[in-house]
């Protein structure tokens, strides 16, 4: 019996570097010693896209960026969240358990939620912006609206893997929190009702430790709300433009300067992409200041392109596959929604939801 394994992408548009380094790379590589589930998290997508063409559209590209990056439907199951409608019974059920001020604290909700009110984020006026968060939460000043969908979000995330009793998630830094809200929520499950149903799933690195892909803008993180992507499907004169311009400083103005954090930012992305000797190349440079960035960022450029352009290539030919996209997903549903009422049945048994 092979260890269980569970992750998903949203379909919120096309994916990018961090989806890749952070989720995709990850699945492609364990596909063949675990059993491996992938899926489209559709109903997680609707928590912020409000434009149905769009959703549809993307829930088709991401199905075909994950087989044009080398996810064989022979191996791991690939199937689409809302497909599988045990998902949403068992949100329903799994929400008991979960406390409103946990998921209020979330740092994503925090983020998300000040996004959709228009609240700048935590700075030096940290106190006033929380303050003012927790009354614009509760619409004291505003008609802007944070749905509940985004604050029940961790609810979701954890049932997906709940469903499906995996034990490890790959995923990027940025997810480690809803993991570990997930690990807390089959706790509670089986200590309340006095059962083993749920193991507790952990993040899965193989070693290494879980990536944060930084923006090419100098900020933390590569994200589509972020604006600061490089897409896996970027036509390679526009990825080039992206990296051209990215954030950097003025150079380093004596031997061994600290790095600023757009230029750390782009070693990090020199090391996810390029080899060792041109990242220690660009180190030296650094370190002595006869680095250029201009080179620095052209070398980037093709080193990211090495990776993305078999990617964008496959993924044409794969979308114009119809048959084969809708065939992928429904043997995908199928064996993923086998397993899901398996263990929704015993969930609803377990809390009391039995025939009469
Ligand atoms: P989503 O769609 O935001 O991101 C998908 C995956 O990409 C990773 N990621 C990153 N990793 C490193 N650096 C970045 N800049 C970066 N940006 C995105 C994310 O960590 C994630 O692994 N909640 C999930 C989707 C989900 C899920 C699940 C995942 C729903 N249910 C169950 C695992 C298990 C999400 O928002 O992913």
């Amino acid at each position: 019996m092979k260890e269980i394994v569970l992750s998903g992408i949203r379909s919120t548009g096309n994916l990018h570097l961090g989806n890749y380094y952070g989720a995709l790379r990850k699945f492609v590589n364990i596909q063949d010693d675990y059993d491996c589930n992938f899926f489209i998290a559709d109903l997680h997508a609707l928590t912020t896209s409000t434009d149905p063409a769009a959703l549809h559209a993307s829930v088709k590209s991401v199905l075909a960026e994950y087989l044009a990056a080398g996810i064989d439907p022979e191996k791991a199951t690939i199937f689409i969240q809302s497909d599988i409608p045990e998902i949403s019974e068992m949100y329903l059920l799994l929400n008991m358990h979960v406390g409103i001020g946990e998921l209020m604290r979330t740092a994503s909700f925090k983020d998300k939620a000040r996004k959709a009110l228009g609240i700048a984020t935590g700075d030096s006026q940290a106190d006033d912006s929380e303050e003012a968060f927790e009354r614009e939460i509760i619409g004291a000043s505003t008609n802007k609206r944070v749905n509940a969908g985004l604050l029940t979000y961790p609810t979701l995330m954890a049932v997906d893997i709940l469903i499906q009793k995996a034990t490890k998630v790959p995923v990027g830094k940025d997810q480690l929190q809803h993991l570990e809200l997930t690990r807390r929520f089959a706790r509670r499950f089986n200590s309340f009702y006095g059962v083993d149903l749920f193991p507790e799933p952990t993040d899965f690195d193989f070693g290494g430790a879980p990536v944060k892909v930084p923006g090419l803008d100098g900020s933390g993180k590569m994200g589509k709300s972020e604006g600061n992507c490089i897409y896996l499907t970027d036509d390679p004169k526009v990825l080039r433009k992206k990296v051209m311009r990215a954030t950097t400083d003025e150079g380093p103005q004596a031997p061994n300067s600290p790095m600023s954090e757009p230029v750390a930012n782009l070693f990090t992305l020199l090391e996810l992409t390029s080899t060792p000797e041109v990242v220690t190349h660009f180190r030296d440079a650094y370190a002595d200041c006869s680095i250029r960035y201009g080179d620095l960022k052209k070398q980037l450029a093709e080193d990211i392109l090495a990776v993305t352009t078999p990617i964008r290539e496959r993924v044409s030919d794969i979308l114009a596959n119809e048959d084969y996209l809708r065939r992928v997903v429904r043997d995908g549903a199928e064996r993923a929604r086998a397993r899901a009422s398996e263990t929704l049945k015993e969930v609803r048994h377990i809390m009391g939801i039995r025939p009469l």
